[in-house]
């Protein structure tokens, strides 16, 4: 059953009486542009169909009680009162989300039963949080008729997760799941929030696959890699590293290397990624697949010795992915590291050699199953019912 009937259904049954509404708020894969988006930069993600889907009342009071579906796990509180934090990780994903739209528009004490889920993977680097915080901030609006864009919805779920989680996110994944385009890659400003879109290139399918390795180190590893972009921002006196140009870096990285060598090697990948990006852009509007697949392959190599933030298992799988592409569409990994997925840009008739190949030699390697997805680029959050 797909997410959104089965909220609809186990609504039903849990609450015991029909739901009114449902939203959709999808997952999304990055292209290109790994950490570049608390750098101010460039990214180049797509929405997938893999999202959360919520289904929700309003009642006659001001109380929210959330049903997850997924775990079987339920929460409750008023919106009337101050809404405090939860040791549950994942309810504070959905009170954070209600905290802010409520500072943002004050008028809103809706209260609501709702019911959730989701068939993103977690901790995969496919943005089920970000899925889960757009849903929220979707079923507010509705619920309260809410003057919201969705790109302030999108802003307000990153607020509660940097604020309310505690994770120091950067943008990418929420504007992705609130704003995304049917059929199109969207190449986001992380500092205007400019969207361009670029249609997905015909007769090329988007493969996910998951390593299904997870490591715990995931947030304190992020937070230091902020931290190194920042030192070697202030190196270069400028706002974000997004101010500085390849040829800028370029004249002072024997400096910074001497100075510190890790926000030397984080700057390096931050400025030639976000060049990589500008750079996707124009080779797809080319239809210049190669020079997309090179660009992959490089921001790829950067990611893995420069930010340092891919594993063995994830470099095995991008090699075989190479292998069975060729030079038409690329491989790289895809979200914030240290184990996850990786995202291939493969011409239709080779996803099947591609699925084998790493049928064939990914686990004998690893000892570890991987999980294959193709995906479509989707619409960002909507309302279904
Ligand atoms: C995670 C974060 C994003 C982004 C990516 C890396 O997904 O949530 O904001 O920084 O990592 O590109």
């Amino acid at each position: 059953m797909n997410p959104i009937e089965l909220s609809q259904q186990q609504f039903e049954q849990h609450f015991g009486y029909e739901s009114q509404h449902t939203v959709f708020a999808p997952g999304r894969v990055n292209i290109i542009g790994e950490h570049t988006d608390y750098n101010d930069g460039f990214v180049m993600p797509c929405a997938i169909n893999y999202g959360m889907a919520a289904s929700f009342s309003p009642r006659d009071d001001s109380i929210w009680r959330v049903y997850a579906i997924d775990i079987n796990e339920t929460d409750a509180f008023d919106i009337k009162k101050p809404i405090p934090q939860s040791e549950d990780k994942w309810k504070n994903y959905v009170r954070g989300v209600v905290k802010y739209i409520q500072e943002r528009c004050p008028e809103f004490i809706q209260g609501a039963d709702i019911a959730m889920t989701s068939n993103v993977p977690m901790s995969s680097g496919l943005s089920s949080s970000a899925a889960l915080e757009i849903s929220i901030g979707k079923t507010c609006q509705v619920l309260g008729n809410l003057p919201l864009t969705l790109a302030e919805i999108a802003l307000i779920g990153q607020k509660a997760e940097n604020k309310f989680v505690g994770a120091n996110c950067g943008n990418m994944d929420q504007l992705t799941s609130a704003l995304g385009q049917k059929d199109h890659l969207i190449m986001i400003d992380c500092r205007s929030l400019d969207i361009t879109p670029t249609p997905v290139p015909q007769g090329y399918s988007i493969a996910i696959i998951n390593s299904n390795v997870k490591h715990d180190l995931v947030t304190g590893e992020y937070n230091s890699r902020r931290q190194e972009c920042e030192t070697a921002a202030q190196f270069f006196g400028v706002k974000a590293l997004r101010d500085v140009t390849p040829e800028q870096f370029i004249e002072r990285a024997a400096e910074l290397q001497q100075l510190n060598e890790l926000a030397y090697k984080r700057a390096k990948h931050v400025v030639s990624e976000n060049h990589r990006v500008l750079e996707a852009v124009e080779a797809l509007k080319a239809n210049d697949m190669q020079k997309l697949g090179v660009l992959m392959a490089d921001s790829h190599d950067s990611m893995r010795d420069d930010f340092e933030i891919t594993t063995p298992e994830i470099d095995y799988l991008v090699e075989l992915a190479q292998v069975a592409i060729g030079k038409d569409g690329g491989a790289r990994m895809t979200g914030g590291g240290f184990g996850g997925c990786i995202v291939c840009l493969v011409p239709n008739q080779k996803v099947d050699a591609l699925r084998q190949l790493i049928a064939e030699n990914y686990q004998k390697q690893t000892g570890i199953q991987e999980t294959f997805y193709v995906c479509t680029a989707c619409d960002g959050v909507h309302q279904v019912k």
